[in-house]
């Protein structure tokens, strides 16, 4: 088995604070990176910040900075929010690492000498007080969408990258690839919208702004942001440097997961860009949906766009993962409340994982002072729970592999439900009261805690900080992923801790 896995998110713009729909697909892979260590798999997890271009550069303008200046300053704060949401990547790779420009250099200079990079001219509609371009279909009222006022047609000296050239190759690699792009609806739309049109070359230079890497052998150019940032998935494993062993070991990516409008640079511009090297392409290329507000995605600009440390703060860090793993089918658009958040929360956190645990745990301690026996006394009750939380392996797996972390963790909830109905069926309570059923409590209180330590080390990877506290209050050393895959391992004779509560119920305010 290929025991090597390499997961990434886009790199995002630093153009602002980053808000709760930039945290969606971070988690998401960390938490995948997170389940795909457990298993066992060599994992890399990369993120980072796609830091060129002329929206920096003007906003650095504004903000009387240099664009590097005012980059930093964001760069810091998402670093700062990764932490707050325990996002365990492998690396931050950020656009104006020395090592990424030399390799965007060197990768613009070989497809230039065998020339599926040359030069020629731009043409467009410009606008210069906002220096920018435009195309006729995005023009308002024939004028700039920006200000407002008048383009005018200008051409500019420029690279062009000849997409044209791997039009076919590209479609034929999508035939015999049909998991290259996921989900299929996305694959459909890329051929029929942008591939079966035509592809045009594209222009992957530009000389009206300097806030860029300059291309090596004509420095009046710098590149054209997209062909920069997508070399950050190879640059940053050291891709043409003089060290390229995670080149070696982790290329080609198992997955990039991106959002719904950025697929087509990753499956169309990407991959050329790697047939044209002789590199192997990534396996897979995952376009989510997004976290919506009221049907419109979430933006600073808009106002919507909260700190999404002011929820980690009020409600928990567990609680900000599990919401944004759980609430929306991976590929679809999800709504995004503060109180869906909390009903989220509410439903599962508080009544089926905080209740089991603590109720479980507060048992143990009332009747067995807390240590944990087992007097194999069995009913069929008992064989449903066991049987449910042994075939978890299997469906938890294979939910991850596809991506599909909230059907995973809704396969783990499904057997939490099940054990606290379990608790409601075999009335521990009673069994107390009764000198004879003691062995019958003891076999009852162990599946309980057994299944709680299985869950647990599935949720390690979804709700690391949870696990912990679980994993704490067993005071269990059985928290490997191999251990998850049978039922009984759980040590006796071992003391428990004290019972906490791992969420308290959020009140809604009115
Ligand atoms: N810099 C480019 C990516 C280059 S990758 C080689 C970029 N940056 S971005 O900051 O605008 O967006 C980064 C990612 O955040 C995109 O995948 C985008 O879909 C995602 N999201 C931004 N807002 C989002 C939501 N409201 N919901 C889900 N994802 C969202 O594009």
């Amino acid at each position: 088995m290929d025991k090597k896995f390499y997961i990434t998110t886009p790199i995002y713009y630093p153009s602002a604070n980053f808000h709760i729909g930039h945290c969606y697909t971070t988690i998401i892979c960390d938490a995948i990176a997170r389940f795909k260590r457990l298993e066992g798999y060599d994992t890399f997890y990369l993120t980072g910040t796609d830091e060129h271009g002329q929206k920096i550069q003007k906003k650095a303008e504004e903000a009387g900075v240099t664009p590097k200046e005012y980059v930093d300053k964001i760069v810091d704060d998402a670093k700062d929010l990764w932490k707050s949401l325990g996002i365990t990547y492998d690396k931050f790779i950020r656009t104006t690492d020395e090592e990424h420009v030399e390799c965007v250099q060197k990768i613009f200079k070989q497809l230039y000498d065998q020339g599926d990079i040359y030069k020629g001219e731009y043409k467009g509609l410009y606008c210069t007080p906002c220096e920018s371009f435009w195309t006729e279909s995005q023009l308002v009222e024939g004028k700039c969408p920006d200000c407002g006022r008048d383009v005018y047609e200008v051409t500019e000296e420029a690279y062009f990258l000849k997409l044209s050239k791997y039009q076919d190759k590209l479609v034929k690699y999508y035939e015999e690839h049909p998991d290259f792009i996921e989900p299929l609806s996305r694959k459909n739309e890329m051929i029929n919208n942008f591939i079966k049109p035509g592809l045009d070359d594209l222009c992957v230079s530009r000389t009206s702004f300097d806030w860029g890497i300059p291309v090596t052998f004509d420095d009046k150019h710098v590149v054209y942001v997209w062909l920069d940032a997508l070399s950050n998935y190879i640059s940053a494993l050291g891709y043409k440097s003089n060290d390229e062993t995670l080149f070696n070991k982790y290329w080609p990516a198992d997955v990039h997961v991106v959002g719904k409008e950025i697929v087509r640079f990753h499956v169309i511009i990407w991959p050329i860009m790697l047939m044209a090297l002789g590199l192997e392409l990534p396996k897979k290329v995952f376009g989510h949906g997004w976290l919506v507000i009221d049907g419109g995605k979430i933006s600073k600009s808009f106002g919507n766009g909260k700190d999404p440390r002011e929820f980690i703060k009020a409600y928990g860090v567990d609680a900000v993962r599990y919401f944004v793993l759980r609430e929306v089918p991976f590929g679809s658009d999800g709504n995004f409340s503060e109180e869906a958040l909390i009903n989220r929360t509410n439903a599962d956190l508080v009544n089926v994982l905080g209740n089991l645990v603590n109720r479980t745990i507060s048992m143990n301690h009332k009747y067995f002072d807390g240590v944990v026996l087992n007097a194999d006394v069995s009913e069929q009750l008992d064989k449903d729970l066991i049987e449910s939380t042994t075939k978890l392996h299997e469906l938890v797996i294979k939910n991850v592999e596809d991506l599909k972390v909230g059907d995973a963790l809704q396969e783990i909830f499904e057997v939490l439900r099940k054990a606290n109905k379990y608790i409601d069926d075999t009335t521990p309570w009673i069994l107390a009261k009764d000198e004879t059923k003691q062995d019958r409590l003891k076999t009852v209180l162990y599946n309980l805690l057994e299944t709680i330590r299985i869950c647990a080390v599935y949720l390690q990877a979804f709700i690391p900080e949870t696990a912990e506290k679980i994993f704490n209050q067993l005071n269990t050393k059985q928290t490997s992923f191999e251990s998850a895959k049978e039922f009984g391992l759980l040590e006796q004779n071992i003391k428990l801790n004290e019972p906490i509560h791992l969420f308290d119920r959020i009140e809604v305010k009115e």
